[in-house]
């Protein structure tokens, strides 16, 4: 198993939500932690206040790793900060809920950027640094895997993470492994802005549309990031977490 104690984990998209439970879950797993947002400084702050309530070592920096600059910030301050990076989350993302045939070039722009130009740009960066042995996560969604009306562009982009996820695999092996977790509907603003846009809570989603009925928390996709990061043989798998939600479906009930 890879000895989480010590290491330097990077969690991009971590001021809130799903990349803040990871960030959290690192440090209380003994890890170095640097937290990331794009704008948000008062939530970046509560996360790295919250990594420091738990005794780890913690920095948040504010930089948009949706672009080459802002990714290149985040690397420099993450080797100023520890000297060195272990583990990279790419977390960081946006869902735009809109019908295909509305979908125009602002939303592909903003799509590609935030979803597949931020890995590109922060895995080519942080994989030149990395130490030997270090692993890559990366957070998709079942929305890259089946289709989800509304979805078009964002799941595309997450197929094209899932994808790229494997040619990682192939190219990294064997210094680093990279993998992919691909939640469902998750309690955070953005798992909870989607459904309501369907007239539907999350709480009543979960109970008619996923298979344990239960409203999957950030937390959920935080330990299976830190078992896979663990697990030593994995490397260019997608995992879904989603309460089932795959296997049963919702788009024609
Ligand atoms: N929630 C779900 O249901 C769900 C399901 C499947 C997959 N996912 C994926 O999980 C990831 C996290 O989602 P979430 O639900 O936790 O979202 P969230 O609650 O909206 O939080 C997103 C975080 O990412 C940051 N961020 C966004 N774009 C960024 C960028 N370009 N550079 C740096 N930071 C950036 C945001 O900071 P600022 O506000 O400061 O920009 C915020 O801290 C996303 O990739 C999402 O697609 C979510």
């Amino acid at each position: 198993m890879y000895d989480l104690k010590g290491r330097v984990a990077v969690v991009t998209g971590s001021g809130r939500g799903i990349g803040r439970a990871i960030g959290l879950r690192f440090a209380r797993e003994g890890c170095r932690v640097v937290f990331n947002a794009r704008k948000r400084q008062d939530e970046l702050d509560e996360s790295v206040q919250q990594a420091r309530t738990l005794g780890a070592e913690a920095v948040g920096v504010l930089a948009d790793v949706s672009t080459i600059g802002g990714a290149g910030v985040l690397l420099q301050r993450a080797l100023e900060s520890f000297g060195g990076v272990d583990i990279l989350v790419n977390n960081a993302g946006i869902g735009i809920f809109t019908p295909f045939i509305n979908a125009d070039e602002k939303l592909l722009e903003r799509h590609l950027s935030s979803d597949f130009r931020s890995v590109v740009y922060t895995t080519r960066l942080f994989a030149q640094k990395m130490s030997d042995g270090g692993a890559i996560l990366n957070i998709s969604s079942i929305a890259g895997i089946q289709p989800m009306l509304g979805l078009s562009l964002y799941g595309a982009m997450k197929a094209a993470v899932n994808t790229l996820t494997r040619y990682l695999a192939l190219e990294l092996a064997p210094r680093l492994r990279v993998n992919t977790i691909a939640p469902g509907w998750v309690n955070t603003k953005l798992g909870r802005s989607m459904p309501e846009l369907l007239g539907i809570s999350l709480e009543d989603f979960a109970k008619k549309y996923t298979l344990t009925g239960r409203i999957l928390e950030p937390e959920d996709v935080a330990e299976m990031a830190i078992t896979m990061v663990r697990i030593e043989s994995l490397t260019g798998q997608i995992i879904q977490v989603d309460s089932g939600e795959s296997i049963l479906g919702f788009q024609r009930q």
